[in-house]
């Protein structure tokens, strides 16, 4: 296996370059542990990037991502661009041209009720109590990416909605073989009663599940699914599904984990690989330290595994799952007694760097505590 790696770094909007500032420091503690090698390279996408190059997502972008093994990416999107409908340049478009560009066709969002979050659900522990899904959300076509127009007077606009056979057959084969390691059960969702889409998709998925008779294949429709969500967790395993349902779907079901901060994902392609946390660029709280650093962090185990580091990232996962369970935790988890984004980030390195005798030698660490008095 080569050990060493070059990541290509972008930090985005808002957290995004403090969330990512500790999945780096994570990364590093990795490297100093297993004796891996990571390169980082830095560069810029969304409302930075217009600010700094008038184009969210420029051409060396695109270039630093090509020539690197893995992407990590943190969030996107600025205040000033979402109240105005007439801008013409978002910082969005960055990252949905990212997608597009790289072909990261399959973004995977696990889903994970940790015990000593479950007071944070508004939903009842008994029906969060042991979830654990994963939604495999098809991420380069459908809607996002149809034929977009609006009419000269602005009375009419038009978003397409469209997609091939191979665009749904490749992702759903990643989901039958994720379902398969797992309890092999997939939900497709969609809305097969209205959009001609969606039938495709069920027509497709159904031919595909003869090839894995050992995965058990339902079907919902994405309004019953949205309830079904909040209403029995625990019945799904696998979710497949087309964008928009994904997007949607995937916000959702970040309040089974209490926190919208806990929830990584992965988006790959063929060739690529991008990881990110799925919260957004959190303006309110950006410069201030107070962003929950978890979701970056579970990324970078996601791409650890990817890089078939296992047991690297099996140790990243563990560490989280002291640090939450010992309660050191961000602000959005525990508004009084919180740790800033960078003490998170110290403590679960330290963990990494510390663990193999058992013993976390976090004290200097803990003086840094925030409490709201
Ligand atoms: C996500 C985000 C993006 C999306 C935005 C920022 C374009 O919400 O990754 O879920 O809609 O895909
Ligand atoms: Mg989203």
């Amino acid at each position: 296996m080569n050990q060493k790696k070059i990541i290509a770094v972008i930090d985005g909007d808002g957290i995004g370059p403090e969330v990512i500032a500790q999945s780096i420091k994570v990364l590093n503690a990795i490297a100093h542990r297993f004796q891996y090698n990571f390169e980082y390279n830095h560069a810029l996408m969304g409302a930075v990037a217009i600010d700094e190059t008038g184009n969210p997502l420029p051409q060396k972008t695109i270039d630093v991502c090509m020539a690197s093994d893995a992407i990590l990416f943190g969030a996107i999107g600025h205040p000033k661009y979402d109240n105005d409908p007439s801008a013409k340049v978002r910082p969005e478009q960055g990252l949905l041209g990212l997608r597009k560009a790289l072909e990261l066709y399959a973004n995977i969002r696990p889903v994970t009720a940790y015990t000593a979050l479950h007071h944070l659900s508004p939903l009842k522990i008994s029906n969060i109590d042991g979830v654990d899904l994963v939604i495999y959300r098809e991420l380069t076509g459908g809607i996002y990416f149809g034929k977009k127009e609006i009419n000269e007077t602005k009375t009419i606009a038009i978003d397409e909605c469209k997609y091939s056979k191979e665009e749904i057959v490749r992702i759903s084969h990643l989901a039958f073989s994720a379902a398969q390691k797992r309890r092999k059960k997939i939900t497709l969702i969609d809305k097969a009663n209205v959009l001609e889409t969606s039938r495709l998709w069920r027509l497709i998925v159904k031919e595909i599940a003869l090839e894995y008779e050992d995965v058990e294949l339902d079907f919902l429709f994405v309004d019953n699914a949205a309830m079904q969500i909040i209403l029995n967790p625990k019945q799904f395993d696998v979710i497949l599904t087309e964008n928009m349902f994904g997007d949607i779907i995937s916000d959702e079901a970040s309040v089974i984990a209490g926190s919208l901060g806990m929830l990584p994902s992965a988006s790959l392609g063929n060739k690529y690989a991008l990881f990110e946390p799925i919260h957004g660029s959190y303006p309110q709280a950006a410069g201030k330290d107070i962003a929950n650093p978890i979701g970056s962090i579970l990324s970078t185990a996601m791409m650890l595994d990817y890089f078939n580091m296992n047991e690297a990232a099996t140790l990243i996962r563990e560490a989280t799952e002291w640090a939450i369970a010992n309660s050191y935790v961000t602000k959005d988890i525990d508004p009084v007694n919180f740790y800033f984004t960078s003490t998170i980030g110290d403590i679960i390195s330290e963990y990494i760097c510390s663990a193999e005798h058992g013993i976390v030698n976090i004290d200097n660490i803990l003086l840094r505590k925030s409490t709201v008095i």
